[in-house]
């Protein structure tokens, strides 16, 4: 029979590897606790519509990346390709934006989207993720900028790392920028892509983004949104960047970051990182002040990123952190099946009291699991053999130091709390 594999561009995350995504884990929950933000965990599969009305139409994402399919009902429905628009449809639905002003999010989980895999980029990956809704100013921009730039340098990767920074201005400065880019654009429109020629009427932005180099070429010479910001506009960036440097936060400033998804307003961001080869960014985000209002809400600014998990792990990786080490404390080694009432008993004892035990459900020799509590690293063995099951006593092994005591077993917990780890 042949054998069923993992579907192109998915990933087992193995035990070996697992260790290092806890760890990352962890770091963002502190993290997020730190900056007063909560978990908010959304389902996997939404509405097509929230993708389509959200990221946008004319978005690689959602014009080619998305898994959808028809439901038995007919409703369309999509498997989420990121987690900004189902966070939003959320905030809307529960009306979170009513039990405080200010509300603080965050999440981790699986995200799908059906590129062409290579380095860093999988078709199901792992985001995480920081939104900020309900202030619209400039220092809300920089406070998740700082949360993305904390959890870089608790990972030691803030060194190997930059921030590019840009802001595509307001609504009124982009109406403004897209006439001035048609107006740019027309004399040399035939020479564009038909995907290009499209986005010229639908949303002529998007057509900076082209990877096309002849594009790109033509492209050189066009207006910078820059030139159309409104004084608001200037006085937000502006407040942002010297907010960033007061901080102690460095960044640079990318006219050309324009960033992939359509519900940007103001602020863009991207971390990238050298190690990652083409697909560099590590982290990316923005300010997207009418999505909850595009999305049926009451108009409510906010700000957020997300990160690729995958990516981070292969950041980690390279820098040469290390997975944690085995965590085995106790490797109880029971010589015949007489004892295995007193092993399972003793051993749930010592779990209660806190301390990760290991036994061998396998019968067997004792030479052979002594083999084993070596072989994972354990800090203490603990014997059950004949004498001892007679005498209740138990032979407890320091396996660093190699000494052996016999101890009572009614001693057992007391005898471990004066043990160091
Ligand atoms: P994004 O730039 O599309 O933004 O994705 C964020 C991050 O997800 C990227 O920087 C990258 O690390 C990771 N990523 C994206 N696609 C893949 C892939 N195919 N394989 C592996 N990693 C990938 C967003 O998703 C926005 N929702 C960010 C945001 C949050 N903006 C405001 N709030």
């Amino acid at each position: 029979m042949s054998q069923v594999r993992t579907i192109r561009g998915t990933h087992d995350i193995l035990p070996g590897e697992t260790d290092r995504w806890q760890f990352l884990e962890k770091i963002i929950y502190d993290i997020g606790s730190m900056f007063g933000y909560q978990e908010i965990r959304t389902p996997i599969f939404e509405e097509t519509k929230l993708f389509s009305r959200s990221v946008g139409e004319d978005t690689d994402i959602v014009s080619k990346e998305m898994y959808s399919w028809k439901d038995r009902d007919g409703t369309d429905l999509t498997l989420r390709p990121e987690l900004t628009a189902p966070v939003v449809r959320s905030f809307i639905q529960h009306s979170l934006g009513t039990s405080a002003p200010v509300q603080r999010l965050y999440y981790i989980g699986p995200s799908f989207r059906r590129e062409r895999p290579q380095k860093g980029r999988q078709r199901q990956f792992h985001q995480f993720g920081f939104e900020a809704f309900g202030s619209g100013n400039p220092e809300q921009d920089a406070e998740i900028i700082a949360i993305a730039w904390q959890i870089l340098s608790e990972l030691k990767l803030n060194e190997s790392t930059a921030l590019q920074l840009n802001s595509i201005g307001s609504k009124d400065c982009r109406m403004a920028y897209r006439e001035a880019l048609k107006e740019f654009i027309r004399p040399n429109l035939d020479q564009f892509s038909e995907i290009s020629r499209k986005r010229f009427n639908t949303n002529p932005l998007r057509i900076m983004d082209t990877k096309a180099a002849h594009e790109k070429k033509i492209l050189e010479g066009a207006p910078s949104i820059s030139e159309f910001y409104t004084d608001e506009d200037k006085w937000h960036f502006e407040s942002v960047q010297n907010f960033l440097s007061v901080m102690n936060i460095p960044f640079s400033f990318n006219p050309g970051l324009v960033r992939g998804l359509d519900y940007y307003t103001r602020t863009v961001f991207e971390f990238t990182s050298d190690v990652l080869g083409a697909q560099d960014a590590l982290l990316g985000g923005g300010r997207y002040d009418n999505l909850v209002e595009t999305l049926g809400g009451r108009y409510t600014p906010g700000i957020g990123f997300a990160a690729g998990m995958e990516r981070f792990i292969m950041v980690m990786k390279e820098s040469g952190q290390k997975s944690s080490e085995s965590k085995t404390f106790i490797y109880f080694v029971c010589s015949n099946e007489e004892g295995l009432p007193t092993a399972l008993a003793l051993s749930n004892e010592l779990r209660n009291a806190g301390y990760s035990v290991i036994s061998d459900p396998l019968r067997r020799s004792m030479k052979a699991q002594m083999r084993e509590a070596n072989k994972l690293n354990a800090r203490y063995a603990l014997i059950l053999g004949n004498t001892e099951i007679e005498q209740n006593t138990i032979q407890l092994k320091d396996l660093k130091i190699g000494d052996q005591i016999s101890i009572a077993q009614s001693d057992l917990i007391h005898h471990f709390q004066h043990l160091t780890k």
